[in-house]
Parts: C-alpha cells; structure tokens; sequence
C-alpha cells in the first residue's frame, strides 16, 4: 500500500477534523480519563449522542481517581438514557481497576489492556494508539469500508491483521499514530460514509480502486455539489465575546447559534465592517465561500447574545469554532 494513503489522511483530518471534547492534546493529564469515557461511550452510540453524555460526566467527575470513587447506582444514573448499561459497569469496573492496579495509567502491553472488563480487540488497539501512539489500528465499520473502497475488495475478503502485519511501514509513516487512528474513524464517518459517499471531495479520489471502478455510476449518482456565498459578520467586544443569534436564514444548522449570516451580495460596500479574510467550508453536500467581517462593538442587537471565544461549556457547531479560530488572530 502506498504511504501516500496516511500522508493524505492526515492532511484531510487536520483541515476538517470535527471538534470533539475528548480530543485533548497528547500532554493534557485528561487524556486517559477522556479517551476511556468515550471510548465504552461510543462502542455502540454515535458521536452526536455521545457528546453531552461525555460532557455530563466530564462535569461532574473531573478525574479518572474521582470517577473510580462512585458506585454502580450513580454511574447508571448518570448514564440513563444511552443504553447498554452493561458498558456502564465495564466502565466503572474498568476504571477502578487501572486507578488501583495500573496507577493511573495504561498498562503498554496488548492482552493486559484487554483484561479491563468490556475491552475487546477494537477498544484495547484505540486506546493503546490514543494513549501510548503505538502503531495499531482500531478496525471498526468504518475503518473496514474505507479500506474495502480503496482496495475495492470485500470486507469480508481482507484479512486486517495481515493487511496491517504488511503493511506496517507505509501505514505509520508519520509517528503520528494516535491522529491516524483518529483519521480513519473521522474519514469513514464524514467523507467515506457507508451511503452517499463523499467521493469528489475525498482526498484519495485518484488512488480509489473503487472510485476508479465505478466512476460512470458515481458521478451520475452523486449528488451536486453547490456553492453558496455568505458574508458572516462579528461583532466583538473587549471581552473578547462574539455575539451569536438563532435568527439566520440559512439553509444549514437552522436553530444552532451563529454569527450574523447573509447572503454575499456582489461588491457589496460592507459600511462599518472590516474585512478579516476568505475562507471556504463544506455541510453536507453544500460548499460554503465565506467572507468574515468584523467590528468592535458593545451593542448588538436584540436576541443576539455574547459568547465568549474561548468558552468550551456549550455545545458549538464546528462551523462556528472555525469562526472562533478566525476570530480569535485578532486579539
Ligand atoms: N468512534 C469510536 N471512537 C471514536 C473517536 N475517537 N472519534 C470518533 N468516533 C469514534
């Protein structure tokens, strides 16, 4: 397999990677804690469901140690809702154990992690490539359809062990173990999707085996890609809060909180707005050409409200932390 096949994924996900709250960096002393909660959280739940759960726990046990302290009544109290309580158990009994027997910390040796209660094949490889970058895949649905498509073979024809024993120093080219793993599940999920593949924006499209043998129908499937031209518009204040409304009239995240977003108007003179940049985003099959403006300003208007860039308490769609990231050059 070509090594090219990492190097492009890893590119893709540092672009478009979704912000999601257990994806701490490599340093934080979170990062066992946030990568075993929502690993037994996502065994069987999406990511969208998964967050405020995640969220819930993070909030109120701030620590591995102070989660191991609960009982099982409080840990199934606190996880009612997400099904599968059993994962519930394995988690508590999972944690006690690595606080107790392993110190806190991820034992390094394969069949040990997978002596935690509820760890199986999958979970043992995502958490030793998450916690320790050891170049180990985690093969879920996901990873086995991006491989299947570039290869063009049968799931159920390859051998992942072999392909992965074979494959070994084009795979994990990089050192960067931990984000590839990460890659292939987010590639699957959002580009790679079991229907309605994003096959025009993928950034394997000239290497894809499946692509290439299937192209007449694929491109006659697929659908169109538009692109539409916002301006968005940021008022700040020396708080450094933006100020976010509901009351968009746009076609995507209708109900979430965004900055103001109309329509680009052609050599439109934006009064009192400066301009901040150019910048091109994807939802969906839709393509986004943005041109952000900003001002400062202590009075916006009503039902806006002020958010402060830096906040992680609330739940913010990625399309508006890309916001933030822009915004955030100016102070
Ligand atoms: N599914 C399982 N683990 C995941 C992760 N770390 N990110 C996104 N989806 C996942």
């Amino acid at each position: 397999m070509s090594p090219t096949l990492s190097k492009k994924i890893l590119a893709w996900y540092d672009n478009s990677k979704r912000d999601l709250p257990w994806r701490v960096s490599k340093k934080s002393p979170k990062k066992l804690y946030y990568r075993v909660l929502s690993e037994f959280m996502l065994q069987q739940t999406q990511v969208k469901t998964v967050i405020p759960y995640f969220k819930k726990f993070t909030k109120k046990y701030k620590s591995l140690e102070s989660l191991a302290k609960i009982n099982e009544n409080q840990i199934l109290k606190l996880w009612e809702g997400l099904g599968y309580y059993r994962r519930a158990r394995n988690l508590l009994a999972s944690v006690k154990l690595l606080v107790k027997k392993y110190d806190s910390k991820l034992p390094k040796n394969f069949e040990e992690v997978k002596k935690l209660p509820g760890v199986g094949d999958y979970t043992a490889n995502a958490l030793l490539g998450f916690i320790h970058n050891q170049p180990t895949l985690a093969v879920d649905g996901n990873v086995k359809r991006v491989f299947a498509r570039y290869l063009n073979k049968k799931e159920t024809k390859i051998d992942f062990k072999k392909l992965i024993s074979l494959n070994r120093n084009s795979l994990f080219i990089t050192n960067r173990n931990s984000d590839f793993i990460e890659s292939l599940m987010e590639f699957g999920a959002l580009i790679c999707k079991p229907k309605d593949p994003k096959c025009s924006h993928c950034c394997l499209k000239t290497s894809c085996k499946h692509l290439k043998s299937s192209k007449k129908t694929k491109t006659k499937n697929e659908k169109k890609v538009k692109t539409i031209n916002y301006d968005i518009f940021c008022y700040i204040n020396k708080k450094r809060q933006i100020a976010l409304t509901k009351k968009n009239e746009v076609s995507f995240l209708r109900n979430f909180y965004l900055p103001p977003i109309k329509k680009m108007r052609n050599n439109s003179n934006q009064n009192n707005w400066i301009f901040l940049k150019n910048y091109k985003n994807s939802i969906s099959n839709l393509k986004l050409n943005i041109n952000l403006y900003y001002k400062f300003s202590n009075k916006i208007p009503q039902s806006y409200y002020w958010h402060s860039i830096k906040s992680n308490k609330e739940f913010i769609p990625s399309f508006t932390r890309k916001i933030f990231n822009q915004v955030s050059t100016l102070f």
